[in-house]
Parts: C-alpha cells; sequence; structure tokens
C-alpha cells in the first residue's frame, strides 16, 4: 500500500494496535472460546441446521455433568418402613431398608455438608418443625411426579434429587419474579425491561424476565406468527417476540444448544420441519409450569423469608434447573435406575415379602 512510502510517524505502532483490535474482536466474535471449533450439520442442507462445539465448552459441561457413584442396593426382604417409623406421609410404600437408603442417598446429593440435621431435628426424627423437613417432603412428591406423570419429557431416563440439587441444599439455577426494572436516565418511554443485561437470556437486549409471563400461574401463548392480515385482539406483535425471543435465548442456553437444534429457521413456527427434540421442548415447557405452580408456588409461605425473591415470591425452576448447560441432563445417564425407590411407580418389594398392599399414593 502507498501508505506505507508516506512516513506517517507512529504508523506501525498504529497498524500493531489495528492487529491487536482484530485478534479481540475475532475472540469476541468466537465468545471467547478458543479454536478448536467442531461443527455437525443436524438438518437440512443450507439451512444453517449446525451445532457448533468447542472443546473448552464441551469440557465445561461435563464437569458440570457427572453422575455420583450410586449407593448399595436395598437389602430384600425388610419389613415395611410403617412398622418402625411414625410420620412417613410419602415413603409409606418402602421398606425399612429402602427409606434408610432414601435418606442416605438424599443427605448425599441434598446436603452433603450439613448432614440429617439439615432436615431433622436430631433428638425427634419423626418432628416436622424444620421448614427443610417440609419442603423436603412435598420435593419427593415432586420427583415421583416428574418421573411417574412427564415421561413425555423425562422418558425413563427420569430425574433424582440430584438432576436439580447437585450436592447443595439450593439449586444453582433457580429464578424469581423480578421488579421492574427503573426508569433508566435519560430514557423516556417504556424500555419494557430491555435495558437490563441479564445473564439468564444471554445479555441480549430483550425483555429480561420472560419467565414470570411464560412459566408461572396463567402463562401467555409462545407464538409469535398471526395468522390473520390484521392484529384482532391476539398477541401477536413485535412487543410479544420480542418476550419470546428472550425466553427462547433462555431454553438455547439452558441447553447449551443453537436455535437450530429444534427450530428450522426458514420458518421458526412450522412444527413439521422442526426437529423432534423440539416436541421434548414443547412437553418441557408445560411440565416447568406444572412444577412451579403445583409444587413450587405453594411452598412459598413455608420457605423463611431470607429463601425468598425481592418481590416477596418463592425460588422457581425452568429448564436449566435440570439441563445445566447439556442438551440432556448428565448427557442423558440415567440415575433413576438405580433409584426405584423414586420411579413413582414404585412396586414394594414388601409387598411380596410382608404381604402388604401398597397404599394409595398421595400426590
Ligand atoms: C433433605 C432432607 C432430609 C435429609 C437430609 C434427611 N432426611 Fe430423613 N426424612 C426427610 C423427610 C421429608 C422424611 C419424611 C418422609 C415421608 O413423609 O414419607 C424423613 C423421614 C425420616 C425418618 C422417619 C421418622 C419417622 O419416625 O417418621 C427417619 C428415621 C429419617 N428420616 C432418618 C434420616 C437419616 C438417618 C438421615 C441422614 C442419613 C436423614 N433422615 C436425612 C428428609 C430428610
Ligand atoms: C426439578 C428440580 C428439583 C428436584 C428434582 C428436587 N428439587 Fe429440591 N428444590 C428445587 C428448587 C427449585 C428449590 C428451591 C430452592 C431454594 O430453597 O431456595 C428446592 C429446594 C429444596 C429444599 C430446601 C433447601 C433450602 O435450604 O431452602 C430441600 C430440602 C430440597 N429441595 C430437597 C429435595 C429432595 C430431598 C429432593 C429429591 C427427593 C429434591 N429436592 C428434588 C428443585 C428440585
Ligand atoms: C430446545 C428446543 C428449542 C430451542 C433450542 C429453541 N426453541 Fe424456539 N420454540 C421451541 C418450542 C417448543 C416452541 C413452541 C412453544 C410453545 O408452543 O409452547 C418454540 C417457539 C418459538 C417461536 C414462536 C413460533 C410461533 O409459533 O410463532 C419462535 C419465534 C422461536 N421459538 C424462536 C427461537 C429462537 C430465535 C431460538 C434461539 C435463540 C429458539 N427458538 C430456540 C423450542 C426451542
Ligand atoms: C425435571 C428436570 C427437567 C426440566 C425442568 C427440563 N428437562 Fe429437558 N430433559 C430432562 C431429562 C431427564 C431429559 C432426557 C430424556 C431422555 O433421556 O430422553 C430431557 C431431555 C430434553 C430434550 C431432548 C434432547 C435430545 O437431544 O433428545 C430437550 C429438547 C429438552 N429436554 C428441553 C427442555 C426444555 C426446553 C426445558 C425447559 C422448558 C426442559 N427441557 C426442562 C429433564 C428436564
Amino acid at each position: 500500500m502507498k501508505l506505507a512510502m508516506l512516513h506517517v510517524p507512529g504508523l506501525k505502532r498504529y497498524s500493531r494496535l489495528g492487529a491487536c483490535a482484530g485478534l479481540v474482536l475475532t475472540l469476541c466474535l468466537t465468545g471467547c472460546e478458543p479454536p478448536p471449533v467442531d461443527s455437525v450439520q443436524r438438518g437440512y442442507r443450507g439451512l444453517g441446521m449446525v451445532e457448533l462445539y468447542s472443546r473448552k465448552g464441551l469440557e465445561r459441561e461435563a464437569a458440570l455433568n457427572v453422575v455420583p457413584d450410586p449407593i448399595a442396593a436395598a437389602t430384600p426382604g425388610t419389613p415395611p418402613a410403617t412398622t418402625a417409623f411414625k410420620n412417613l406421609q410419602v415413603l409409606n410404600d418402602l421398606s425399612i431398608s429402602e427409606m434408610s437408603r432414601v435418606m442416605v442417598a438424599m443427605t448425599q446429593w441434598v446436603a452433603p455438608a450439613q448432614g440429617c440435621t439439615y432436615c431433622h431435628e436430631a433428638a425427634n426424627f419423626a418432628s416436622d418443625t424444620l421448614y427443610t423437613k417440609v419442603v423436603a417432603r412435598r420435593m419427593l412428591q415432586m420427583t415421583r411426579h416428574i418421573n411417574a406423570d412427564w415421561k413425555t419429557h423425562v422418558a425413563t431416563t427420569g430425574v433424582t434429587c440430584y438432576t436439580c440439587h447437585r450436592g447443595q441444599p439450593v439449586p444453582s439455577q433457580i429464578w424469581f419474579k423480578s421488579p421492574t426494572p427503573n426508569q433508566s436516565a435519560g430514557q423516556l418511554g417504556d424500555h419494557g425491561g430491555m435495558t437490563v443485561p441479564t445473564n439468564s437470556i444471554g445479555l441480549a437486549s430483550l425483555p429480561y424476565d420472560p419467565f414470570t409471563t411464560f412459566y408461572d400461574t396463567s402463562p401467555a401463548e409462545i407464538r409469535v406468527n398471526g395468522d390473520t392480515a390484521l392484529p384482532e385482539g391476539n398477541r401477536h406483535s413485535i412487543k410479544q417476540t420480542e418476550w419470546t425471543y428472550a425466553l427462547m435465548m433462555n431454553v438455547s442456553q439452558s441447553l447449551g444448544v443453537n436455535c437450530t437444534y429444534c427450530h428450522n429457521t426458514r420458518s421458526f413456527a412450522i412444527w413439521d420441519s422442526s426437529t423432534p427434540q423440539r416436541n421434548t421442548a414443547w412437553y418441557g415447557i408445560r411440565m416447568v409450569r406444572d412444577l412451579n405452580t403445583a409444587y413450587l408456588d405453594p411452598l412459598a409461605s413455608t420457605f423463611p423469608s431470607n429463601r425468598l425473591g425481592p418481590t416477596g415470591d418463592g425460588p422457581k425452576l425452568y429448564c436449566a434447573t435440570c439441563h445445566q448447560g447439556a442438551y440432556k441432563p448428565f448427557f442423558g445417564a440415567s440415575m433413576l435406575k438405580d433409584y426405584p425407590e423414586l420411579s413413582g411407580e414404585h412396586t414394594p418389594g414388601l409387598a411380596a415379602t410382608a404381604g402388604t398392599a401398597a397404599p394409595e399414593k398421595t400426590d
């Protein structure tokens, strides 16, 4: 280039700065994931139905999704747990050995550092004075409900407490209703929560709490394509589109996938050219709504105030609570197969050995 002949003082320095800026830009554009990046075609050619995998990203997800070794199976033939324990309301269909095994597993999954007394008064294990025990009982019902009634989503892979808790009392991925954002200085009009970059929606300039709208009581429909030429009282508008996209950013991020893992971008709406995973996700959305409204919301009054959100609501779950960045929790490994006590369809060993029928499930 001619520039070189102009002998502009400091030009060399500027071009070095330029090279640095270029490198930084390249790193930013690749999401700061160092190469190599692998691309895998998952759909029709020419439609960009491609997943990108970086080694660093996969290593990070793999470390988060390790299943702990199963504990020893229950001893068959022990008497019904109800003959030994006074206050069983859920595990009353198990034998003594099965029930004790569940206690040991729950401690390892939810409160390994705290131990049995995280949920129990040491002097009286039958007592329900600690809120953690009351919550844990409802969690037992919720886990069995997921495994028995949401096979459309979790298949026979199922879930255990560990799927969400991963060794800690409060799962790392939960959400609360967000307070209405204050208008930022110098801004006029309603920005609809779009100037508050939030990790859960990939820092996009989109409404930062789509969860209250779509995942809680009276959820809105996740639709942006109108089927009439003019708006006729439906929610199909640019504003609603922004809400849908915010939610979809979270869905993608929770599973560590691109939009095209589920959609054919020729039309996001059309089902028969979407991938089968979109169907599974559809059930997942209904399951999340069910778990929040039937289990977590009603527990809000049981939780102490330090567990509540900024507007006083209880903690709630979404896709990331189970998925933790993987397309299937634990990349599809089943923990449930080693814990039939949590299947919700458990045929108690005691029925055969002690000759008693299993009592009705309370959930
Ligand atoms: C995460 C909470 C939690 C932890 C940790 C926990 N438990 Fe429990 N435990 C419960 C719940 C909930 C019940 C009641 C289950 C039901 O209603 O069917 C229960 C019931 C019991 C009972 C029956 C008491 C009775 O007479 O009704 C015993 C005994 C027991 N647990 C022992 C243990 C032991 C031993 C440990 C530690 C190895 C332990 N638990 C850890 C939540 C927990
Ligand atoms: C689908 C996800 C999911 C599963 C499965 C699950 N939990 Fe939870 N659990 C949650 C969420 C969300 C909370 C609310 C977090 C909080 O307490 O702030 C919670 C809270 C709790 C708490 C209260 C902890 C505290 O310190 O406030 C206990 C105890 C608990 N769960 C026990 C269990 C047990 C035992 C099981 C298995 C029988 C289980 N959970 C299964 C999602 C789950
Ligand atoms: C894991 C699967 C999955 C991923 C990944 C995903 N979506 Fe979706 N998307 C769905 C499902 C399921 C629905 C339908 C929701 C319903 O009906 O409840 C949907 C609905 C939509 C709609 C509304 C279509 C209509 O009917 O009007 C749009 C637009 C959309 N997604 C865009 C995106 C974008 C953009 C991304 C990437 C940021 C994305 N989706 C990622 C599963 C997914
Ligand atoms: C209670 C835990 C839990 C929650 C919450 C959850 N999932 Fe899942 N999901 C699972 C399990 C377990 C599987 C594996 C099922 C199997 O082995 O086929 C799964 C599988 C999937 C798959 C199939 C992936 C594939 O490659 O076949 C998709 C897509 C998916 N989930 C999307 C979602 C979305 C979207 C949400 C939130 C709206 C969600 N899930 C919430 C537990 C959960």
